[in-house]
């Protein structure tokens, strides 16, 4: 091995080790946005019963309005067609719900793209 090679892979384990870092940190900051945002009205442990909104146990991956036993407003139900939870619809409710199900009754807004993308960081790892 030569010590160039050596060097390279040294750098690039750290740079792993990094990355792994970061991506542990956005989702441990995801957790604690959600804990302060969205716990009034949320639970999120599998299993826990609904609150003002629905648990969001395992919510990356669910049908719309799919939870049991939770009463969507209309604006929900008229919305949920055949949608899937995933990054792109649950960053565009965070934004605005309005635009995903008019007339619901969700009136949280998040207006900066990075607490969203952590939010929805931590919800990922909720399954
Ligand atoms: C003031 C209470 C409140 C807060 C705060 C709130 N929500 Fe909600 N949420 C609701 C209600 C109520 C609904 C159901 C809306 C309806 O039926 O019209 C809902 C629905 C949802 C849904 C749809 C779930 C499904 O079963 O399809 C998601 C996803 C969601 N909220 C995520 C969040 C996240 C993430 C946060 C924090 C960043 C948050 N909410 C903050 C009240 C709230």
């Amino acid at each position: 091995m030569n010590r160039k090679f050596v060097l390279g892979a040294v750098l690039a384990l750290a740079a792993g080790a990094s990355y792994a870092q970061d991506a542990q940190d956005t989702v441990a900051i995801g957790k604690k946005l959600t804990t302060n945002n969205c716990a009034v009205c949320h639970t999120f442990g599998k299993g826990e019963p609904n609150g003002q909104g629905p648990n969001l146990f395992g919510i990356l991956g669910k049908p719309f309005a799919s939870e049991p036993g939770f009463k969507y407003s209309a604006g929900m139900k008229a919305a949920a067609a055949s949608k899937v939870w995933d990054d792109k619809l649950l960053d565009a409710w965070l934004t605005d719900t309005q635009t995903v199900a008019p007339g619901n009754a969700m009136t949280y807004f998040e207006g900066d793209p990075a607490r969203r993308a952590k939010i929805i960081a931590y919800l990922r790892t909720l399954h």
